[in-house]
């Protein structure tokens, strides 16, 4: 999972508003009463978020499964001069660390690469170690609507510069999963394209049994938003944000 398409995650991101993400998160960390300074990231990724958290002033602790995209999040905030975010390799359904933070957020449907409850299950308890008291969770998932009516079992093709890229949906519904079929052709100097194929599997989660489980831990204060508002979220959006007190 995200090995050879670390090289190609920011091409096809490309439409994606990484610093009105941002600023959404800051919105959401504005409206709690204790200051936000330090901040855990898991599934991290390419650290788009992260680089625009780390614009704004905050210490970023930033964690991926995969060091493929770590390389290139560590290359861009090199490049844009961010020296308050440190890497780490690590699987947010298991990570442990001394530090405590502030806030501890996963963005981008990184949680939907979790493969059972079990496992969100530990995340929220991995996520609850890692926050200070009264500390702030953020996430977001794509939501079941979102897979069966908007993903489904469509094939995307992008035709980018130096890059082509055909992105098939095969969905399992019954057992709860979709798979993503990648095949992508990257131009090199020569001109001549390099083959790469890659298979990536998202679960489906109900909002209420993410709710249960954030319950269970007795996380306090929890809200749920249709992403990017801050109105009531539902299976119903494309895509829900959690927003919980430790
Ligand atoms: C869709 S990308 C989102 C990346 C980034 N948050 C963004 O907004 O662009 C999901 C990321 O989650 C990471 N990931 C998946 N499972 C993980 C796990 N168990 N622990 C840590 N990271 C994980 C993947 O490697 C990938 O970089």
């Amino acid at each position: 999972m995200y090995q050879d398409f670390s090289k190609i995650y920011d091409a096809l991101m490309q439409e994606i508003d990484y610093a009105q993400w941002a600023d959404y998160l800051f919105r959401i960390m504005l409206n709690h009463p204790k200051e936000i300074t330090n901040i855990l990231e898991f599934g991290c990724g390419t650290g788009n978020i992260t680089c625009e958290l780390a614009k704004k002033n905050f210490q970023l602790t930033a964690v991926d499964i995969s060091e493929d995209m770590l390389v290139v999040a560590d290359e861009k905030a090199t490049q844009q001069g961010l020296h308050n975010i440190s890497f780490f390799l690590g699987d947010m359904s298991s990570f442990q660390i001394e530090q405590t933070f502030d806030a501890v957020i996963a963005c981008c449907d990184a949680v939907n690469y979790l493969t059972s409850i079990e496992q969100v299950q530990a995340f929220l308890y991995c996520s609850q170690l890692a926050l200070k008291d009264r500390g702030l969770l953020i996430f977001d998932i794509n939501t079941s609507s979102k897979y069966k009516e908007k993903i489904g079992d469509h094939t995307f093709t992008y035709d980018l510069e130096d890059l082509f890229c055909s992105w098939q949906n095969n969905p399992n519904f019954k057992e709860g999963y979709i798979d993503y079929e990648l095949t992508f052709f990257v131009e090199g100097e020569d001109g001549r394209y390099d083959r790469y194929a890659e298979t990536q599997r998202q679960y489906l989660y109900k909002v209420e049994d993410i709710y249960r489980c954030l319950k269970h831990l007795d996380y306090k204060d929890i809200k749920i938003y249709n992403f990017g508002t801050f109105h009531q979220g539902s299976n119903h959006n494309d895509r829900v944000v959690f927003v919980a007190e430790k």
